[in-house]
């Protein structure tokens, strides 16, 4: 068996990144930020740092009564926030969770607005507030290319979407159409807003030093507060604006090949968005678990694994969620319980197996969490010299399945920030719930603003 775990490691070996290569990526992607930001570069970018049109982080005064809506991530949630001001500011929220079936989520635009607009109805109900026209945030976690806070125009699906006619549209026209259509209740579409963003911005309400935002869920993105001086797609130099990197696309122009692995290929070929996302798909909990099973595909086929049967079950995308990779990976189990979580799967294992399986789980996710921090020592340092600091203090605000759920992603992402980026003292704030307290605050932030723009 030695033999065999021997050999199995080899395997591993190329997931194993030096201090010297996650330099190298994180130098990359400050030139990819560059290339976003810049005029002439724009167009052929692959991390777009798409303007979203939020100058500001909160700064208490907001309030109000708001809907908000929670497209992209695990789950799709509608609701209601209430912000109170004053001495004693408090949020308080009503949610939701509805499910979005396959085939909506990969059927036509129509049917998907019809289906989110249907939620809408049902959690309107339930809170007994049809007849109220309430102002709403679209926490919309896709690429858009924002011209104003309510006007986003999806470049391309990620993740798991697919529905048509939706690429190339304005988001909210869309979701503004499909209230329309239903002639059941009307709804003031204010901000759309990407997860990341809300995220920041939630963070923000508690903690002033926040301006940068991270996921690491689903799908993985950061945003961060820009100098507009900088931002050369946008008119004016004053100031500073909420740039939504969508850092998933790095690596979309092969800057990353010599990192990528066999493994990594293949998942990317069979997904619905192949050679879309390259980074995404090596950092995310949407595709770590597939990787994982790539990798057990090929050992099984080796004959290291599982006495060499490849079963169904290994054959089938997407079993290896986010929860069970956080499962395996936890310290405190045995391997015996690591077995029977592969038992649960539909996986018949022997104690070597699972041992070779956990191993395979925590490099896939160790390279995960340091490529994310990589990513993130570019940001952090490229705030830093903006503001011409030597020495820096920054707070980031995070969300995300695999942020919270793994038992190891967060600490070796906090590791190799510091490494990677020393001139900077990053505090990181788990900031729940930014999909929906902080659609809410950049509702408030919009609203105010339309009402100085009238007066
Ligand atoms: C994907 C989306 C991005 C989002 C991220 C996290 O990368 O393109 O907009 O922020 O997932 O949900």
């Amino acid at each position: 068996i030695l033999g065999t775990r021997a050999k199995s490691l080899k395997t591993l070996a190329e997931f194993r990144l030096t201090n010297d290569q996650l330099l190298e990526v994180k130098k990359r992607m400050r030139t990819e930020i560059q290339n976003g930001l810049g005029k002439k570069t724009h167009d052929n970018a692959t991390v777009k740092m798409w303007p979203t049109y939020v100058r500001s982080t909160p700064d208490g005064s907001e309030k109000g009564d708001f809907l908000a809506l929670d497209l992209g991530g695990t789950n799709f949630r509608v609701l209601l926030v209430k912000i109170r001001s004053g001495k004693r500011r408090t949020v308080e929220m009503h949610n939701k969770i509805y499910a979005i079936p396959m085939e909506v989520m990969q059927g036509t635009g129509e049917e998907l607005f019809d289906h989110i607009v249907q939620c809408i109805s049902d959690f309107l109900d339930y809170m007994g507030m049809k007849n109220t026209r309430l102002p709403l945030g679209f926490t919309f976690s896709f690429p858009c290319r924002q011209t104003s806070l309510d006007a986003g125009i999806l470049v391309t699906w990620t993740k798991g979407f697919k529905a048509t006619d939706c690429e190339g549209e304005d988001v909210v026209g869309l979701l503004r159409e499909g209230i329309k259509r239903r002639e059941e209740f009307d709804l003031d579409v204010v901000a759309v807003v990407n997860d990341t963003v809300g995220t920041m911005m939630t963070c923000a309400y508690e903690e002033a030093t926040c301006e940068v935002g991270l996921i690491a869920g689903t799908g993985s993105n950061a945003c961060y507060m820009e100098e507009m001086r900088n931002i050369e797609t946008v008119e004016g130099d004053v100031g500073r604006m909420c740039v939504n990197m969508e850092w998933g696309a790095f690596g979309d122009n092969g800057c990353l090949d010599d990192i990528r692995t066999e493994y990594d290929r293949a998942v990317d070929d069979l997904s619905l968005n192949p050679g879309k996302q390259r980074y995404e798909k090596m950092c995310s909990g949407m595709y770590l678990g597939e990787i994982v099973r790539n990798i057990l595909i090929d050992l099984t086929k080796r004959g290291f694994l599982f006495r060499g049967q490849i079963s169904e079950t290994l054959k089938t995308r997407g079993i290896f969620e986010t929860k069970f990779l956080s499962q395996i990976e936890s310290d405190r189990l045995a391997l015996l319980q690591v077995r029977s979580i592969l038992q649960q799967l539909g996986l018949d294992s022997t104690c070597d197996d699972s041992i070779i399986v956990k191993e395979v789980c925590g490099t896939v996710s160790h390279r995960a969490a340091q490529l994310c921090g990589a990513g993130m020592a570019a940001v952090v340092d490229k705030i830093r010299e903006n503001r011409g600091l030597d020495q820096m203090d920054i707070t980031v605000g995070v969300d995300g399945t695999l942020y919270k759920l793994h038992p190891h992603f967060s600490g070796i992402m906090h590791q190799t920030v510091k490494e990677l980026a020393p001139k900077c003292n990053v505090t990181f704030f788990l900031s729940e719930d930014g999909s929906g307290k902080g659609a809410a605050l950049i509702t408030a932030v919009g609203c105010r603003m339309r009402e100085q723009e009238e007066s």
